[in-house]
C-alpha cells in the first residue's frame, strides 16, 4: 500500500501549518512621533495585536528613527510572546543592534530617506558582494534572516545563494492592480500568477515563502489562497481600521480572512 500523506518539504514546516499573520505595528509610532510625545505606545500596540491572534510583531527600525526607536526595540523584545522580527537596512549598524536584540527573524530590506514606505525589494543579486557577510553575520548569531524582494526568479536564487532562509515576496504590484482595476482584472490574476510562481520556486529551493506590502481586508485573500505561503505581514490596513474597531478586533479579523482564504486552497 502507498502511503499517501504528503511528503515534509524542505523549509521544515509541517505540511498544513496554518498560514501566520505578522503585524507591522510601525504606524503606531508614527502617529506618536506626530506629537514626539509618548502615546499611543507601540508596546501597547504590541499587546493589543498578540491579544488579537498576531503570530508576530514586525517593526522597522530605520536609520532615521522616523517611527520606531531602539528604546522601543529593546522593550519590544522584553515584552513580545510571539515571534519579533526586526525589519532592518543591510548596514553595520543594523546588523549590530539585531544581534545584541537577538529577534526572531531580521528582515532585510532596501531604505530610502525620501520614501514614504519601503518602495521597492532589495536588489540581491546587485549587493550580493554587501549582503553576504551580514547574511553570514546574523545567521552565525542565530538569526533566521528574511530577505524582501521582487518575485523575480533571480533575486530569488541570489537570496538562496547568500544563504537566506526567507524571501518575503514584495505584493506591492498585485495590490495596486487590485485596486486600480478590481479584483477580477487581468492585471491582478497576472500580478498573482507572479506571486504563486515565486512561491512554487522559493519552496522547492528549501526557503519559506513569506508576503507582504500593500495587502489589506479586501484583497488579501489572493494571496493568503496561494499554497505554500507561510506568513504574512501586514500594517498599513490594520492600523488604520484600529482606528475604527480596536487593534485587536482589526488583527482577528484579518487573521479569520486569511485563514479562510487559505483554507479553500
Ligand atoms: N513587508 C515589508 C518588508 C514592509 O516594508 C512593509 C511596510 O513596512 C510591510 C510588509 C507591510 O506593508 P503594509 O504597511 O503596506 O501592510
Amino acid at each position: 500500500m502507498t502511503d499517501s500523506r504528503p511528503v515534509a518539504r524542505k523549509d521544515d514546516v509541517p505540511i498544513g501549518t496554518p498560514i501566520e499573520l505578522g503585524v507591522n505595528i510601525d504606524h503606531v509610532a508614527t502617529v506618536r512621533q506626530a506629537r514626539r510625545g509618548h502615546e499611543p505606545d507601540p508596546v501597547w500596540a504590541a499587546v493589543e495585536a498578540e491579544l488579537g491572534g498576531a503570530d508576530g510583531i514586525t517593526v522597522h527600525l530605520r536609520e532615521d528613527r522616523r517611527h520606531i526607536n531602539d528604546d522601543d526595540v529593546r522593550r519590544l523584545r522584553d515584552i513580545v510572546q510571539v515571534k519579533l522580527n526586526l525589519e532592518m537596512a543591510a548596514t553595520d549598524e543594523m546588523v549590530a543592534i539585531a544581534l545584541r536584540v537577538r529577534p526572531e527573524t531580521a528582515m532585510l530590506v532596501p531604505e530610502g530617506r525620501n520614501e514614504v514606505t519601503t518602495e521597492g525589494g532589495l536588489d540581491v543579486r546587485g549587493q550580493r558582494a554587501t549582503l553576504a557577510p551580514k547574511i553570514r553575520a546574523l545567521r552565525d548569531g542565530g538569526i533566521r534572516v528574511s530577505v524582501f524582494i521582487d518575485a523575480d526568479p533571480a533575486q530569488i536564487e541570489a537570496a538562496r545563494d547568500l544563504g537566506a532562509q526567507v524571501c518575503e515576496i514584495h505584493t506591492g504590484p498585485y495590490a495596486h492592480a487590485f485596486r486600480a482595476q478590481g479584483r477580477d482584472a487581468d492585471a491582478a490574476a497576472a500580478e498573482r500568477a507572479k506571486v504563486a510562481a515565486a512561491v512554487a520556486l522559493v519552496r522547492s529551493l528549501g526557503m519559506r515563502f513569506n508576503a507582504g506590502h500593500g495587502l489589506n481586508y479586501v484583497n488579501v485573500g489572493g494571496i493568503a489562497s496561494i499554497p505554500g505561503v507561510r506568513e504574512l505581514h501586514i500594517g498599513h490596513a490594520i492600523v488604520s481600521r484600529a482606528v475604527f474597531v480596536g487593534l485587536r478586533n482589526a488583527v482577528t479579523e484579518m487573521k479569520r480572512l486569511m485563514r479562510e482564504a487559505s483554507a479553500g486552497t
